[in-house]
């Protein structure tokens, strides 16, 4: 459906500088997939996405949408190319002298149905978005939340197959966050819309990604299915995210900010377990100590379903002479449990792979 090559995107400043905000960015996107971006401040998580609709243009290569190469359409082909991207903005960026109908009527401008159509075509959306009451107020009488289903009701106005979010939820309370996830889940089955996620939070991830990118400085540090990057993130970066995401990072704050456990676990060998799926229920705890003599603690467990899988995350402490430790971790290697060993309280960080 979205397929970037290569994408580049460089920027001078005032200085003269150059800045490579997007950097050798290659990912494709699936009809009817939800796909995550996550990536700090100044990571190039607006840029690149703007990229997909050609507000920004790439230095250097190519955006498919659609089966159409975007950088190869004259104006108007990519005026109607872009009719059938909708964006969302974190600040919903509505006209505030228009009222809903209004606001989700602009974009229907230029169109040609009649205005009898359009009304329909406009009730039709507001209802879908559950403000088929709301259509004649005016966004300074409207809720963050119910501002962004006119967001997104103007987004849909022109039956777009892909929606952008940038920051969609990020002005909103932690339950209006979960009703616009939800409203997005359901136009992403309803309508098979592809939807385009851009946010700093691993949670709004969880919640609904099917597939998510992480970026740094300009580059997609790595790209897996959500259940994967859960489970077996690659990048300290990932795991920094996920940690956020997790009660995991409570539970080290628990612990290594506890002054007599701290110093116990000081000469101990500490790890973090990580797996997904049905088929780690099987004791392997007791049979790293049938096996090798390897004695397990648990200081921590914990288990979620992330799209319908389970995804189990443990902090332990192992206990065996070195040659067995070895044949230990690769033990839980070959059964796809993903083993980063903690150098705790060394240099006052935990956070190693
Ligand atoms: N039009 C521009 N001119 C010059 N530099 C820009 C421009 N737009 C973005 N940048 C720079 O490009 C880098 C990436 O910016 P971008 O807005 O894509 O990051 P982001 O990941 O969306 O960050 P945030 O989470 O804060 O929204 C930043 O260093 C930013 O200052
Ligand atoms: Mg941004």
């Amino acid at each position: 459906m979205i397929k970037l090559d290569n994408i580049d995107v460089i920027f001078n400043d005032n200085h003269n500088q150059t800045l490579h905000a997007v950097n050798e960015v290659s990912l494709s996107v699936n009809k009817g997939e939800i796909f995550g971006i996550v990536g700090y401040s100044g990571a190039g998580k607006s840029t690149l996405v703007r990229v997909i609709n050609l507000l920004q243009k790439p230095n250097f290569g190519n955006v498919m949408v659609d089966g159409q190469n975007l950088l190869n359409l004259s104006p108007s082909q990519l005026r109607q190319a872009r009719k059938k991207i909708g964006m969302i903005f974190q600040h919903f960026n509505l006209m505030n002298s228009r009222t809903v109908y209004g606001n989700v009527l602009y974009p229907l401008r230029d169109s040609s149905l009649s205005s009898h159509e359009k009304a329909q075509k406009i009730a039709q959306l507001l209802e879908l978005v559950g403000l088929a009451d709301k259509r004649d107020f005016y966004p300074a009488q409207l809720s963050g939340g119910q501002k962004q289903r006119v967001a997104i009701a103007r987004a849909l106005a022109n039956d777009p197959h892909v929606l952008l979010c940038d920051e969609a939820t990020s002005a909103l309370d932690p339950k209006t966050t979960q009703s616009i996830l939800k409203l997005l889940k359901e136009l992403n089955q309803r309508l098979n819309l592809t939807i385009v996620l851009i946010t700093h939070e691993m949670q709004v991830v969880k919640e609904i990604c099917h597939r998510v990118a992480v970026m740094e400085h300009g580059k997609v540090v790595e790209q897996n299915d959500i259940v994967s990057i859960f489970s077996h993130p690659a990048q300290r970066l990932t795991q920094d995210f996920i940690r956020t995401a997790s009660n995991i990072e409570q539970a080290y704050d628990a612990i290594f900010n506890h002054p007599q456990l701290a110093a116990q676990l000081k000469h101990q060998n500490l790890f973090e377990l990580r797996f997904a799926g049905n088929n780690h229920f099987q004791p392997f705890i007791s049979q790293l100590y049938a096996k090798y003599h390897v004695e397990t603690t648990i200081l921590y467990s914990h288990l979620e379903i992330i799209q319908h899988q389970p995804v189990g995350h443990l902090i332990v402490i192992l206990h065996g002479s070195d040659p067995a430790m070895v044949d230990a971790e690769s033990f839980l290697n070959q059964h796809n449990i993903a083993v980063s060993r903690l150098n705790a309280l060394q240099n006052d960080n935990y956070y190693s792979i």
